[in-house]
């Protein structure tokens, strides 16, 4: 058989497991990294797992600079099973051979990122082993999946909503907007890969500025008594698409800020906001919403489960990117 054959059968069992595993997985990509192809042989003869390697360089002052490492090696497995451990494993070393030959790699401001299938589990031994870590977890809400309420007695210290206004954000309110997504950034690093830098500010302004820009932006101010005290920004399907290859589901939207201020917390401003957004986004045909949040978040996992969410992928990472074992 020739490569191409091996490759076409590591395909379909990848398919195979993957539609097994989780119906919102998409198909697997075949590896178009941007260095070699990396190949795992199983037995007998044919391949037990592919990737390729991504390098990816943050554009200074860029607001994704803000979600991680500035230079990033981004591998994309594909794995056919049983024994995914095995391939992964192999994989994984292939991986790190390839990184240490790569310069550059062994500065602080670089990272190896994988991103796997949450519910693909026979990966994670491999992951573990190999040095990674779980950092984040892209979550996924189909159209119209119900919240879980509080209990009663659950939310104790719920103040009145009455005085809580939701008021989609406008080109007036970049000030506010910039400042919430800010704190956003601020509280995510101390609990995740995500880190705030000199041009970070600035790009978040330009970006807001962007959303705000465009009629009606799916971006939410809550207000107390006219204060702002939270926000809720998500991009519809088209400025999406570049999430959308990650799911089978569609249309795709993206939830990028969500923030409410420290002394309003647990008392429902949050999924006031949720609410809101979900509202417009089931009713403008939106089949799945897809969003991240920091794997040790102690707020936003059961916030956004609460609200419908569901691991779909999660990201593991070693830094500095030759840290892979
Ligand atoms: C995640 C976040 C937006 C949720 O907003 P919120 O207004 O606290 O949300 P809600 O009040 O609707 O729900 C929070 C849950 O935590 C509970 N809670 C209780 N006390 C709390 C407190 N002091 N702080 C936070 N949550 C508390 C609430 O009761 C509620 O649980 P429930 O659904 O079982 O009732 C907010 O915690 C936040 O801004 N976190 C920091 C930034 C962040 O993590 N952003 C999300 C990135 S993906």
């Amino acid at each position: 058989m020739r490569i191409g054959e091996h490759m076409s059968t590591l395909m379909i069992q990848a398919t195979r497991r993957w539609q097994a595993a989780d119906p919102l997985l998409p198909w697997p990509a075949l590896p178009t990294g941007c260095g070699p192809v990396l190949i795992a042989t199983g037995p007998p003869g044919g391949l037990a797992a592919a990737g390729s390697c991504e390098h990816w360089a943050g554009e200074p002052g860029s607001l994704e600079l803000a979600w991680g490492a500035a230079l990033r090696f981004r591998l994309t497995p594909c794995v056919a099973g049983p024994d995914v451990a095995d391939g992964l494993d192999r994989l994984l070393a292939r991986w790190r051979d390839h990184l240490a030959e790569v310069p550059g790699t062994d500065k602080p401001d670089t990272a190896a990122v994988v991103t796997w299938p949450s519910r693909d589990i026979g990966g994670v031994a491999a992951l573990r082993r190999r040095g990674l870590m779980p950092t984040e977890v892209i979550a996924a809400r189909p159209a119209g999946r119900p919240v879980t309420e509080a209990g009663p007695g659950e939310r104790a210290n719920v103040l009145s909503l009455d005085e809580v206004r939701i008021r989609r954000a406008e080109l007036a309110d970049l000030d506010v907007v910039t400042r919430l997504g800010l704190h956003m950034v601020r509280y995510d690093a101390q609990v995740s890969n995500a880190t705030e830098r000199l041009g970070t500010e600035a790009a978040l302004e330009c970006e807001a500025a962007g959303w705000l820009a465009s009629a009606a932006p799916w971006t939410w101010l809550a207000e107390r008594r006219g204060r702002p005290v939270g926000l809720l920004s998500a991009e519809r399907p088209p400025a999406a698409a570049w999430i959308a290859p990650l799911t089978a589901a569609a249309p795709v939207a993206y939830v990028m800020l969500m923030f409410v201020e420290p002394g309003e917390r647990g008392r429902g401003v949050g999924a006031a906001l949720a609410r809101h957004f979900h509202r417009e986004a089931d009713a403008s045909g939106v089949g799945v919403t897809l969003l991240h949040h920091g794997v040790l978040n102690p707020l936003s996992a059961p916030f956004w489960s609460r609200q419908g969410y569901r691991p779909l992928w999660t990201t593991w990472e070693a830094t500095p990117a030759r840290a892979i074992r």
